[in-house]
């Protein structure tokens, strides 16, 4: 691979572990680090050149990790400290960079201050490290407002003294007050911890919801108010300051990644600021449906915002958060943004496969760095008949299944045929603690890495090829004159990638040769949905 000339998170392809469904490494069901370090050559092959870790730490598992009672130590399920260790250096002899998971907003609700806080009197200095209040009504029997969780339900709850506490998620996550200089404090000793222990970078969850405005005042939930009392707060860019100078203090210096989900690119861009995070992922690019005018102005969007705070754009197709995009873009209608995560009982998988394909070999092209979440590159689809009793998302059950939450984009990885889990755990293992549709057998990482048409191999092909393509990564971009509905741009260096969103085919542009191609090409065309990269003379 070229070196490149830029740091590691302006260009980088990062690739999304999610512990729990990766590798099952002693088959108790649950994915876990010795299953990690066991597929780590299969990450190198792939091409990756970092790894994003969603929380591996001591929890009880409310929110899937999300819900930290000791961020300084690994979950037993998934392994010991002394493993993440190991598995840090391994991932690093292999020249792939190590991004961890920290949860600022909120701990889990058996973490050693809300233990304390619950043991407390009111107004003690142990509840002031979280947003206790007394409720309203003659005995205090109602929420001290109307804030709803954002998983369904109020986010309040009630402790046995009378007092409520704030949870903008599950009750198992109460919120941290961050106006408390301990908090800010102990952050900041979290991140030490884990840059001493060579971690790369930090993605930081629920970046913008911090700050909650003190008053804790009511809102009309219907519109988007602004200011609204916890949703990008002025004083987020504070903490992120402070994290930004942890950071820097490194020699070489640690990356910080925001998960901000703001409707306004401006005040997203506001985030990614020099002194504050380095790069924040781009969600309206997931958003937006299979439609080349919505993606070229996504595109352009994102890359004005980007320019005016100097920083590196993320293109984002699949997180553990969102219905995996084969299917939605396998929906009938992909028109609009909205149902990122729904029931899709209606999909055509092929069509949303080879729509996956070309929009791999478009985001990988794209300015800046490139998320990919563990499975994509098996053109996994979402999995739509888990049954309730196996559904473990806090969303599905205090939606009432209104909301199919997210177990569908987290089902154990299938990876060969050896074992009757499809090789997630070994032989004679327990049941995943999702199931696996029977269908992903064809699926599985072994068939496609000998299959020179699978998915994997498209990844393999084109990862290979934007690690060696200089114009590639961080860089300009231009548009090239293309028909309706067809994306063309170059980057530079004789690079052209087009892709083609409409029904007919749509000629390949002149003096070139192709790189590589989402389905076979016949002749100078390129057909509907499918995506090519060209050297240009
Ligand atoms: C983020 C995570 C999500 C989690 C939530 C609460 O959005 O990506 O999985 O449930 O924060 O921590
Ligand atoms: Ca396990």
């Amino acid at each position: 691979m070229t070196p490149r000339t830029t740091d590691w998170w302006r260009h980088a392809a990062i690739y999304q572990v999610y512990p729990r469904s990766f590798a099952d490494g002693n088959g108790d069901g649950i994915g876990d680090l010795a299953g990690v370090r066991s597929r780590l050559d299969y990450l190198h092959r792939l091409g990756i050149e970092a790894i994003w870790f969603s929380p591996w730490y001591l929890t009880p598992m409310a929110d899937a990790g999300y819900d930290v009672t000791d961020f300084r130590q690994i979950d037993p399920r998934f392994g010991t400290l002394a493993e993440a260790e190991k598995l840090i250096d391994e991932a690093h002899q292999r020249n792939i960079r190590i991004i961890v998971d920290v949860v600022p907003n909120h701990v889990s609700n058996e973490h050693a201050w809300f233990l304390a806080a619950l043991d407390a009197a009111p107004d003690s200095p142990e509840r002031e490290l979280f947003w206790f209040r007394d409720g309203r009504g003659e005995s205090g029997e109602l929420p001290p407002n109307e804030w709803q969780s954002i998983f369904g339900g109020p986010a309040w709850t009630r402790v046995p003294d009378g007092q409520w506490y704030l949870h903008l998620f599950a009750p198992e996550q109460p919120d941290l007050n961050w106006r408390n200089p301990l908090v800010r404090d102990e952050y900041e000793e979290v991140l030490r911890f884990w840059f001493d222990r060579g971690v790369d970078g930090i993605r930081v969850d629920s970046a913008a919801m911090c700050s909650k405005d003190p008053a804790l005042p009511d809102y009309d939930h219907t519109v988007f108010p602004d200011p609204h009392p916890y949703v990008d707060l002025d004083e987020n860019h504070d903490i992120y300051r402070g994290w930004r100078a942890v950071a820097d203090s490194y020699p070489d210096k640690r990356a910080l990644i925001g998960e901000v989900w703001l409707a306004d690119p401006a005040r997203f861009a506001r985030y990614l600021r020099a002194d504050e995070l380095h790069t924040a992922f781009n969600f309206d690019f997931l958003g937006c449906g299979w439609d080349a005018l919505a993606l070229r102005a996504c595109i352009d969007q994102t890359l004005a915002a980007h320019a005016g705070v100097e920083a590196p754009s993320t293109w984002v197709l699949s997180n553990h958060d969102v219905t995996r995009h084969v299917t939605r873009y396998g929906r009938p209608d992909t028109s609009t943004a909205a149902g990122i995560r729904q029931y899709n009982p209606v999909v055509d998988e092929d069509l949303g496969r080879r729509r996956a394909r070309a929009a791999a070999l478009l985001t990988m092209a794209l300015p800046g760095a490139v998320y990919i979440y563990q499975g994509e590159e098996l053109g996994l689809p979402e999995v739509e008949n888990i049954p309730a009793d196996r559904r473990d998302d806090p969303i599905y059950h205090r939606t009432q299944g209104k909301d199919p939450g997210r177990d569908g984009c987290r089902v154990p990885l299938p990876w060969d045929e050896s074992t009757e889990t499809y090789g997630f755990g070994p032989a004679g293992a327990d049941r995943p603690w999702l199931p696996q549709p029977t269908a992903w057998a064809q699926l599985n990482a072994a068939a496609q890495e000998s299959d020179p048409a699978s998915m994997l191999r498209l990844y393999h092909t084109a990862l290979a090829l934007r690690g060696e393509e200089p114009a590639l990564g961080d860089g300009p971009l231009t548009w090239l004159p293309a028909p309706e509905k067809v994306l063309a741009f170059t980057r530079g260096g004789g690079f052209t990638c087009v892709i083609n969103l409409s029904e007919a085919a749509t000629p390949l542009p002149p003096n070139s040769t192709v790189l590589v191609a989402s389905q076979p090409l016949t002749g100078a065309l390129l057909p509907p949905d499918t995506g090519v990269w060209l050297r240009t003379f």
